[in-house]
């Protein structure tokens, strides 16, 4: 049972777990770098971090079309069910066994406001343990902080971190985060989607390989890594 991991641009993911397709933050039709369109991808669940648009994204016409159970903290799981689509609130320090494996919300260090100014809560990242036993923080946006370690304890096979700076950890805070977490892999994003979080990942990605005992991996978007 693998794991497959594609990076749909900007912070949007796509998870295949066994059957299940598992879409994380969908900001896809005002994204630049998206590489695929709100009206044709796939969702079984969709995963929100917090309530910034470049993240909520198109998760509400996704949610609409595909039926999609979305997931995420509860102040933002309830501006989803007041639109009638259906959603499971989790909130921080807190695990659930979903069909697609055990969901954990970890702390993240944001803002979380919504689009139209409503309350959407702490915002998160997300610990995901799959039946199979692949271990995938994705720590979505946030600063560097020290409870990295602890997630890291956990033993973590990849992680998908932020390395855009400006809004979130930069390059620099993303190696340290790195250094804490020890994952096996490591996945870069939310960077050079507009010039203001410009980055050169594979100079990021070569410091990773130098200094830790992770392999970073790339991808442009579109591009995918499996966990086997
Ligand atoms: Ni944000
Ligand atoms: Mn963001």
């Amino acid at each position: 049972m693998s794991v497959k991991l594609t990076w749909l641009g900007h912070a949007a993911l796509s998870l295949e777990v066994d059957d299940y397709k598992v879409l994380v933050d969908p900001f896809l039709s005002d994204n630049p770098a998206a590489s695929t369109s709100q009206d044709s991808v796939a969702a079984d669940y969709i995963l929100l971090s917090h309530g910034h648009g470049d993240h909520v994204g198109d998760t509400v016409a996704i949610a609409k079309r595909t039926g999609a159970m979305v997931i995420t903290n509860a102040e933002i799981a309830g501006w989803i069910s007041k639109k009638g689509l259906k959603a499971h609130a989790q909130h921080l320090g807190g695990g659930y066994h979903h069909p697609f494996g055990y969901l954990k919300l970890t702390f993240a260090i944001h803002g979380s406001g919504l689009p139209d100014g409503s309350y959407g809560g702490n915002p998160a990242g997300f610990l995901l343990t799959t039946k199979a036993g692949y271990k995938i923080y994705m720590a979505c946006d946030t600063g560097l902080f020290g409870d990295m370690r602890l997630i890291g304890e956990e033993g973590v096979d990849l992680a998908v971190l932020p390395i855009g700076d400006n809004y979130t950890m930069g390059p620099d805070d993303a190696l340290r985060a790195v250094k804490l977490i020890q994952p096996k892999h490591v996945i870069p994003f939310h960077y050079s989607t507009w010039d203001l979080i410009a980055q050169d990942a594979d100079a990021w990605a070569a410091q990773v390989n130098t200094e830790t005992d992770a392999k970073a991996h790339v991808l442009k978007p579109g591009e995918s890594f499996t966990l086997k």
